[in-house]
């Protein structure tokens, strides 16, 4: 089963996939986690490209096709390989439609296309973190002042436009996202979550 995580920053998805995994591998279950950017070899490596804060001349499109890019090598070397099993990722292709489609504006088609392998490996369910961006940069701000990365630092009405478009792409997706109020403590996000993935199994 293969379920993803998605929500703006300091919605607290890592916490919630870490504490998902260790309960759901002591009831037995085969479980792995993974991230995009990221997830392989290759594909920490284009990260590191996408994150790193002195990169600030990365045009848009080239952005987006690094983390369609990252996303490729991920999906063969990590995601399907693993089918079979429990999948926590942390972030996927709705990341690229809310930030590079509707905050970057490049728009759904242009994502969708540079995307279409991974269209073919949608997600069996996708929790979507819903959160007021002010709150969770603050979050960020109080917990982990260090790692602040270059999409950290976009103006506060990108991380608006970035919110709308998860809300759109929930809408288009109704089947496969659930929508959870992120302004409520990280236990009772949890529980939801939770309780959801094991009616599932
Ligand atoms: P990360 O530190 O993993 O984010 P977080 O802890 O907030 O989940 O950084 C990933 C950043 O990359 C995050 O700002 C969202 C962004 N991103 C995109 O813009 N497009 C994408 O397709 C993906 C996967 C991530």
């Amino acid at each position: 089963m293969f379920i993803t995580f998605e929500g703006g920053e300091g919605t607290g998805k890592t916490t919630l996939i870490e504490q998902l995994k260790n309960e759901l591998t002591s009831k037995g279950l085969n479980v792995i986690t993974t991230r995009e950017p990221g997830g392989s070899h290759v594909a920490e490596k284009i990260r590191k490209i996408l994150l790193d804060n002195a990169n600030t001349d990365i045009t848009k499109e080239t952005e987006a096709l690094l983390f369609a890019a990252s996303r490729a090598q991920h999906l063969n070397e990590t995601i399907i390989p693993n089918l079979d099993k429990i999948i926590l990722c942390d972030r996927y292709i709705d990341s690229s439609f809310a930030y590079q489609a509707f905050g970057r504006k490049l728009g759904m088609d242009f994502i969708s296309k540079i995307n279409s392998y991974a269209l073919n490996y949608l997600p069996d369910i996708t929790f979507y973190i819903d959160l007021d961006p002010n709150l969770g940069m603050k979050r960020i701000k109080n917990n982990r002042k260090d790692k602040t990365d270059r999409l950290d630092l976009e103006t506060e009405n990108f991380h608006y436009e970035v919110r709308k478009g998860y809300l759109e792409v929930a809408k288009m997706f109704e089947d496969r996202i659930i929508v959870i109020d992120g302004n409520q403590t990280i236990d009772a996000i949890y529980k939801i979550i939770l309780e959801n993935i094991l009616e599932r199994i």
